[in-house]
């Protein structure tokens, strides 16, 4: 079967493409026909060796995946031959990658595809949607009529937090930096766009949160947080919430953050177990069923050009190109 794989870390050049032996799904497992798999952020950092992950050579790449299941493995019970099922998750703590004709995929990292979702939706909103119903519901606990604001909202984090929590009642606030790009995060459903840009930013921010006693929940989407700026923007016991920039150490503005009751909560998607991912998987199912999710798919490849997929991701995720919205997906 064909697949992008790598014989060593480094640049995305060390992307190849070519043929290796087709999987047969072990117990618990399910052999997926891929039909679509997205690139993230974290597929880049394996990739460069910047994550102490256990890769074996030759290392399969990818997390997300959406396709159909070809053959199924002893002891699988939640999935048929024939049924189209989406996940996410792999490529991670020694498992296989996903950026290949055919995957063998424990049974516990995938969901039904919803019935008029296409592959691309489903693998575009993998991981992203699993991150952002996490965030919002598991770590900050949410409520209607809370406000939210996330950076990024045209992002693969952004976009989903915000359709997400519209979706739960919130008010959202988001940036953004281009006309184009702003104006998609209005279609999203986000009530106050800025641009990250503009020195008047803070406030807006401020006037727009200003009878509401300040911002309930910050996703803070981006690897350089702006904490002092972020503890003076919040309403009393807000929760902020951290899950980028693995490198940063920021000065914490101690003093602001206890006299609000303020709470910070740290995470990363792939340390949630698979009953706590499946809990989001079928929250982000319902959304769609009824018409509140919209994966967002900014661009797409063939398998065959995977590297310059995870090129493309890079420019954007660590040199801030902004060439890109929404998600990359590749059809093998
Ligand atoms: N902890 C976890 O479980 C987890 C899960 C998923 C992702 N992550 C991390 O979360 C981060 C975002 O991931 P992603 O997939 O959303 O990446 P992405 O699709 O590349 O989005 C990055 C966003 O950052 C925005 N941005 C750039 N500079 C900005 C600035 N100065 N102010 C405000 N926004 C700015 C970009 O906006 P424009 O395009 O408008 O310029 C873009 O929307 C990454 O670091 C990733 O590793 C963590």
């Amino acid at each position: 079967m064909k697949a992008a794989y790598i014989t060593e870390t480094g640049v995305p050049s060390v992307i190849k493409y070519g043929d290796l032996p087709q999987p047969q799904p072990g117990a618990g497992e399910v052999l997926v026909k891929v039909g679509a798999v997205a690139v993230n952020p974290i597929d880049t950092y394996l990739r460069a060796g910047a994550i102490a992950m256990p890769l074996s050579f030759p290392f399969i790449i990818g997390c997300d995946l959406a396709g159909t299941v070809t053959a199924v493995g002893t002891g699988v019970t939640r999935f048929k031959v024939g049924d189209r099922v989406w996940g996410s998750n792999q490529s991670l703590f020694g498992r296989r990658g996903t950026f290949a004709e055919l995957a063998a995929v424990h049974e516990q990292w995938l969901y039904p595809t919803p019935t008029k979702e296409s592959e691309a939706e489903a693998a575009a909103g993998a991981l992203v949607g699993i991150t952002a119903h996490l965030g919002l519901f598991q770590f900050a606990k949410l409520q209607p009529g809370e406000i939210v604001f996330v950076n990024g909202g045209a992002g693969g984090v952004g976009s989903s937090v915000i359709q997400m929590a519209k979706g739960a009642g919130a008010t959202v606030i988001t940036t953004a930096g281009s006309a184009e790009k702003q104006e998609l995060c209005r279609r999203f459903g986000a009530d106050l766009v800025l641009d990250y840009r503009s020195p008047g930013m803070d406030d807006e921010i401020r006037k727009f949160v200003a009878d509401r006693g300040g911002i309930n929940v910050w996703f803070e989407s981006l690897r350089e947080p702006t904490l002092d700026r972020t503890v003076s923007l919040m309403a009393p016991r807000g929760r902020i919430l951290a899950m980028a920039g693995r490198q940063v150490r920021p000065e914490f503005p101690w003093g602001p953050f206890y006299v609000k009751d303020l709470s910070l909560h740290g995470f990363a998607m792939f340390n949630a177990s698979p009953d706590e991912q499946r809990e989001c998987a079928n929250g982000i199912n319902a959304m769609f069923d009824r018409g509140a999710w919209q994966p967002q798919i900014g661009k797409t490849f063939p398998l065959s050009e995977a590297a310059a997929a995870h090129q493309l991701q890079q420019d954007n995720t660590l040199d801030k190109k902004g060439t890109l919205h929404g998600k990359i997906v590749l059809v093998p």
